[in-house]
């Protein structure tokens, strides 16, 4: 019998590539950008994921932070545990195992009049970075708000700031004001429409990523204002494939990692968990 043996996509994205990190950035107190080259062609679109194996330790999911054509893939890492501080400890020249690109995507508008708006919270800025990046080669404009607690935990002020002044408005805040203005990016975002810096709101369109009970507040505020949201969502994740469930959304039963992570307001406003609970690794619900 002639068997020939055929690659399942489903198989070929889930296998681990072995790859040596090239370059480590300090991004800022606790967080580092690793960047590495893959033999797996895959081009990956802003708001999809990894998952990275750190061998003996764990693996975990990490937002794309960039892909440049050359095949240089980043990852931008907190480090907030186990398999964080231990990615955190390693050098250039080391490896780490990577799955993916995972999940979908910030579907970017076609239409070129369109108002596009990013929020992003703390590590919430690491998708929204491949996002912003993609979006000016494409030559679009938009506007940046982003808050962090505080001023030494804000992300790629400086490569932001070397975009076209007129692809990019960037807007800054910080819990204790520490840079930019006072208070939350959702209050920031507030005033901008208030002070009718933000114009045209039925053509326009955020996209954010953060703590969820941030985007639970501009989920209200997009529609009060009916402009149409894409939030990235962040939860406890095992398997990376939906293969275990853990990362279900009640009552809706999908799953952040494959119907997900990038949700609309029309499937945000169903969940009954966003921004109040989600599950541990044993699947019990803990507050958010
Ligand atoms: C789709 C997706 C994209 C992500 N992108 C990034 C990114 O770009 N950069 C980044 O630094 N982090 C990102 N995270 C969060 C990251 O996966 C967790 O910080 C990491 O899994 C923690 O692992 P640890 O072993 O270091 O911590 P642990 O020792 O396992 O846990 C430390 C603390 O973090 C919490 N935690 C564990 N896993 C997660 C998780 N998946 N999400 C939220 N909290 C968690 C635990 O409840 C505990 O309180 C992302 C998560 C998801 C689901
Ligand atoms: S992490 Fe296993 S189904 Fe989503």
């Amino acid at each position: 019998m002639n068997l020939k043996l055929r690659r399942s996509p489903i198989l070929t994205k889930n296998m681990i590539e072995t790859v040596k990190i090239k370059r480590i950035i300090d991004e800022c107190d606790g967080v580092k950008t690793f960047v590495f080259e893959r033999n797996d062609k895959s081009v990956p679109k802003p708001g999809q994921f990894v998952m990275v194996w750190v061998p003996g330790v764990d693996e975990i999911p990490m937002s794309i932070s960039s892909y440049e054509k050359n095949g240089e893939w980043a990852i931008t890492i907190k480090n907030i545990g186990d398999c964080t501080n231990s990615v955190h400890d390693l050098k250039v020249g080391d490896f780490i195992g990577v799955r993916g690109p995972l999940g979908n995507f910030f579907k970017i508008p076609q239409e070129t009049n369109k108002n596009i708006i990013l929020i992003g919270g703390g590590i919430g800025m690491v998708p929204l970075r491949f996002l912003a990046s993609e979006l000016v080669k494409l030559g679009c404009k938009f506007k940046i708000i982003e808050g962090a607690k505080v001023g030494n935990e804000i992300l790629f002020v400086n490569e932001f700031l070397e975009y076209h002044k007129e692809e990019l408005e960037f807007h800054f805040c910080t819990d204790d004001g520490s840079y930019g203005e006072k208070g939350f990016a959702t209050d920031l975002f507030k005033h901008l429409i208030e002070n009718k810096q933000v114009n045209d709101l039925k053509n326009s369109i955020v996209f954010t990523c953060g703590p969820e009970i941030m985007m639970q507040k501009l989920l209200h505020i997009c529609l009060e204002h009916k402009i149409e949201l894409q939030a990235s969502l962040e939860r406890i994740m095992r398997c990376g494939c939906g293969l275990c469930g853990l990362c279900v959304i009640d009552p809706l039963g999908l799953l952040v990692c494959h119907d997900g992570p990038v949700f609309t307001s029309a499937v945000l406003k169903k969940m009954g968990d966003f921004g109040k609970y989600k599950r541990d690794f044993s699947g019990k619900k803990i507050s958010i």
